[in-house]
């Protein structure tokens, strides 16, 4: 009798984590790589309007959105996931997407450029040596989101497209933080690019 019973808690346990495993259904733009969960909770042709869990990043500051300036700031990060860091250890890079944010003052005055990776969310990051990479969290919250195809570079022209979207549709704010995601090595032009602009309802 005792041992059915441990037989059954040890099933439920089974179950228990295959679901919590499977709980989320990733879309197919994730290509089972982890990725933030979120909801959609409303779309049309322009948008998409998703709310998003919590999420954390590792993320680098880059002297501008150019291409070189980018690269740089993905291979820093590539560095810090292979061991550049103060305890020698590798961080799963399994991840998608990768981030370009632009983020504006208040006044206009003065920008930064940034590129981020998602880190699930039990990772232990291990302390970055390169005071350039830190570790980022966003709030959980409504996202806007239009996917678009192609080159990733293109990101900052469809924000626009998508902050027009929503000032049409009366969701009128002035965004001054535009996320440009990635969901691609963009150096595989043999693929069909997934990429994404993300406008924070909170700003
Ligand atoms: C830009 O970065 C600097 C230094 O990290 C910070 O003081 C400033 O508030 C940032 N500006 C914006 C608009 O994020």
């Amino acid at each position: 009798m005792e041992q059915r019973v441990f037989m059954l808690s040890f099933l439920v346990l089974l179950l228990g984590t295959l679901f919590e495993v499977r709980g989320w259904p990733a879309p197919n733009f994730c290509h089972d790589y982890d990725c933030p969960e979120f909801e959609v909770v409303k779309k049309n042709e322009a948008f998409e309007e998703r709310v998003y869990v919590e999420s954390r990043w590792i993320t680098t500051k880059v002297p501008s959105t150019k291409s070189m300036d980018l690269i740089q700031g993905f291979s820093r990060l590539k560095q810090y996931c292979n061991g550049k860091n103060e305890q020698g250890t590798q961080v799963f890079t399994k991840t998608w997407p990768a981030l370009i944010t632009l983020t504006e003052g208040e006044d206009g005055s003065d920008t930064n450029v940034s590129v981020s990776w998602f880190v699930p969310v039990n990772t232990v990051l291990p302390k970055p040596t390169d005071p350039l990479v830190t570790e980022e969290s966003r709030p959980a919250g409504t996202v806007y989101v239009k996917v678009f195809e192609g080159s990733i570079t293109a990101w900052h022209s469809y924000a626009e497209e998508l902050h027009e979207a929503l000032v049409q549709e009366g969701t009128s704010f002035k965004p001054h933080r535009y996320t440009g995601a990635g969901y691609d090595n963009p150096m595989n032009f043999f693929i069909h690019h997934h990429n994404e602009v993300w406008l924070y309802a909170d700003n």
